[in-house]
């Protein structure tokens, strides 16, 4: 029968088999499947592994963080951090199609991951070369490759067949004949912390397509906000497990004309886009509570300075897409 206890086992037994003596690389992106993976593999082999992650500047807040602190806190593991914020907002700017958008982030990321790929094969010691490489493909990523989070940047480019000919390793994929509800719980089992077992999906190009217009530092620094008070309030409010997915959006090239306090403002409107879903196929607008959306509405406008004006999209997928771009 399953249970994750016998996964857990199952899985790290069969990834000491493999490995054997040989390092482990493993990318990480914030995302579940991915911390999950990685913790998996630290738990079967230990120190043989180290995971990079690619900070490209466009998560939200604390994310970065609760993979460099929390998520290193909880299993031990070897990071390695590549910092590349300035890298990615220089390559974005003044880029506001969302195509070219994802075009780009898709590009400079697997060079940069590259890059890292090549510096721990370098740094491997003797004797111990670095053969593998682990990628957090759940089992719908195995029936269909569709839409995912932030995974699915490292999943779509890092199959042995996109890798640089020089950088070849066999792939591990230990949450291949899972289903997300499952990955979460074998999260649990393996102790990592709740804000990364529950994380909601996340596109891999992640807050560059939820600004409608081109990215740049301070449009980042408004979106992170008004994201960080949603996340705050949905948690506050229970519904974290009962929505699929909630993109906050910035309309960052739209302007209207509020009132507050004794003058005059004239800022940007914030999209709530709350989702019910199964698999991100199909989607339909959350029924969120008045008292919630109020009470968001309220602290966005009040908080970040350059926001006067919330409103609620409330339109299904299909006609509509999940994301803005
Ligand atoms: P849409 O907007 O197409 O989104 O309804 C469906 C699901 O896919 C995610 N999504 C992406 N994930 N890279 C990703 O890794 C992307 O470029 C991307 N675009 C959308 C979206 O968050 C939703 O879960």
């Amino acid at each position: 029968t399953w249970t994750s206890v016998n996964i857990v086992d199952e899985q790290v037994e069969k990834i000491r088999a493999e490995v054997g003596d040989a390092r482990v690389i493993c990318g990480l992106s914030g995302g579940v499947d991915s911390a999950v993976a990685a913790a998996l593999v630290q738990r079967a082999i230990g120190d043989q592994l180290t995971c990079v992650f690619v900070d490209h500047g466009l998560l939200r807040e604390g994310e970065a963080e609760q993979v460099e602190q929390d998520f290193v806190a909880a299993t031990g593991v070897d990071l390695k951090v590549v910092d590349a914020a300035e890298r990615f907002l220089g390559h974005l700017a003044g880029v506001a199609d969302p195509e070219e958008k994802r075009k780009i982030i898709g590009r400079e990321f697997i060079r940069v991951f590259e890059q890292a790929e090549r510096e721990v094969v370098e740094a491997a010691p003797e004797g111990q070369p670095v053969r593998f490489l682990v990628q957090g493909t759940l089992y719908p990523d195995v029936v269909e490759s569709g839409g995912g989070e932030g995974a699915a940047n490292i999943k779509s480019h890092h199959n042995v067949g996109g890798l640089p000919e020089d950088l070849e390793f066999g792939l591990i994929e230990p949450l291949r004949t899972l289903f997300k509800d499952e990955v979460r719980e074998v999260g649990r089992q393996l102790g990592l912390p709740a804000g990364i077992v529950n994380r909601h999906p996340f596109p891999g190009p992640g807050l560059a397509i939820r600004i409608v217009g081109a990215v740049d530092a301070d449009r980042l620094r408004i979106l992170r906000a008004a994201d960080a008070i949603v996340r705050e309030e949905t948690t506050a409010a229970g519904l974290d497990a009962e929505i699929w997915q909630f993109p906050v959006v910035l309309l960052a090239d739209v302007r209207s004309v509020g009132v507050q306090g004794d003058g005059r403002t004239y800022g940007h409107p914030i999209v709530l886009r709350p989702v019910t879903s199964e698999d991100a196929m199909t989607a339909d607008w959350g029924r969120l509570p008045y008292d919630v959306l109020e009470q968001i509405s309220t602290r966005i406008t009040n908080e970040v300075d350059e926001v006067n004006r919330v409103v609620l999209d409330v339109t299904s997928k299909p006609p509509g897409t999940i994301e803005w771009e």
